[in-house]
């Protein structure tokens, strides 16, 4: 089995190397459009192999997707990060282009595939993916509700000194300011965290998630990679391994919460197909007014896509 990653960026190269640690497929494709970057790379991480004791074998070409053929998984990470200053959206002209250009060729040599896009912005480079490769929208999806749950529970284990595997919780909505963290669907080890943390360091935290990626962005000058890098594997893994893993993934919306023809954060079933089911969980007002708002929000940006997309067709 192959799977690319394309982007050997930050985020691109660690998604790679956690893919090859865990062995989840015998062949990791890495594509970057730089000269020399993704060989380089992927000759770094395969003489790590004989250290780390895996048999999955990387190899790297520049913006040559011949050897990408027949991926079974396709990561796209491809696109500038954000700088500053920056909102995510502020990436939409540039990455746009690019995420277009990427998942032709992708679809070209790798129909099949499932699409896993984690360039920013994310909900609307997904579905800026989603209408170039033409294919069922159980096959395009993109990565943000792992990683900004990863962040939310890695804040609760700290909170609460305990450690991050027994914090399960979901969070809805856009990746960006407006995502929806669900306190009612958080538990430790099944305890609700609602009994063990009070409602004003709940709100506290719950703040900082949602501004998880501009304080990393803020203190490195550039986006994060580790964490986005190791939960667009975890997707991989789900998919390659058919774990039916119920995570949150930027899935299509086709009527799901009251909200048709958008990509947005919601829980779901992963395996084999792809996003297999959507979750409709039974959200109170004050939390239905989250999502919606969050969906409005990434409405808007979608719609300066399509915009863009009629002026160019
Ligand atoms: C972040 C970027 C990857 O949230 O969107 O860190």
């Amino acid at each position: 089995m192959k799977i690319t990653v394309v982007g050997a960026g930050n985020v691109g190269a660690t998604c790679a190397n956690v893919i090859a640690e865990r062995e989840l497929a015998k062949e990791v494709i890495l594509i970057d459009i730089k000269e020399g970057i993704a060989e380089g790379k992927s000759l770094d991480m395969w003489q790590t192999a004989p250290v780390n004791h895996y048999d999955t074998r990387i190899k790297g070409y520049t913006n040559d997707y011949a050897p990408t053929a027949g991926s079974e998984v396709v990561v796209i990470t491809s696109g500038l990060p954000r700088k500053p200053g920056m909102s995510r959206d502020d990436l939409i002209a540039t990455n746009a282009g690019i995420v277009k250009s990427v998942t032709e060729n992708v679809i070209k040599y790798s129909p099949d595939a499932k699409i896993i896009v984690v360039s920013n912005p994310l909900d609307v480079m997904t579905y800026c993916a989603f209408l170039t490769a033409k294919v069922d929208s159980r096959k395009v999806f993109g990565m943000a509700g792992i990683l900004d749950t990863a962040r939310y529970r890695a804040f609760l284990a700290e909170e609460l000194d305990v450690s991050p595997k027994e914090i399960q919780a979901i969070l809805m909505g856009g990746h960006g300011d407006t995502m929806v963290p669900l306190p009612r669907y958080t538990t430790v080890s099944g305890i609700p965290v609602t009994e063990l943390v009070s409602p004003e360091r709940l709100d506290a935290i719950v703040e900082r998630t949602k501004k998880g990626g501009g304080e990393l962005v803020n203190l490195m000058g550039t986006s994060a990679w580790y964490a986005p890098g190791a939960a667009a594997a975890q997707m991989v893994e789900a998919i390659v391994r058919d774990q039916k893993r119920v995570v949150p993934v930027c899935a299509w919306l086709t009527g799901e919460y009251g909200i048709k023809d958008l990509y947005l954060g919601v829980p779901v079933i992963l395996g084999k197909d792809g996003v297999e089911k959507i979750i409709e969980l039974k959200l109170n007002d004050a939390e239905k007014e989250l999502l919606n708002q969050s969906a409005e929000a990434v409405r808007e940006v979608c719609s300066v896509l399509d915009r863009m997309n009629s002026v160019s067709a």
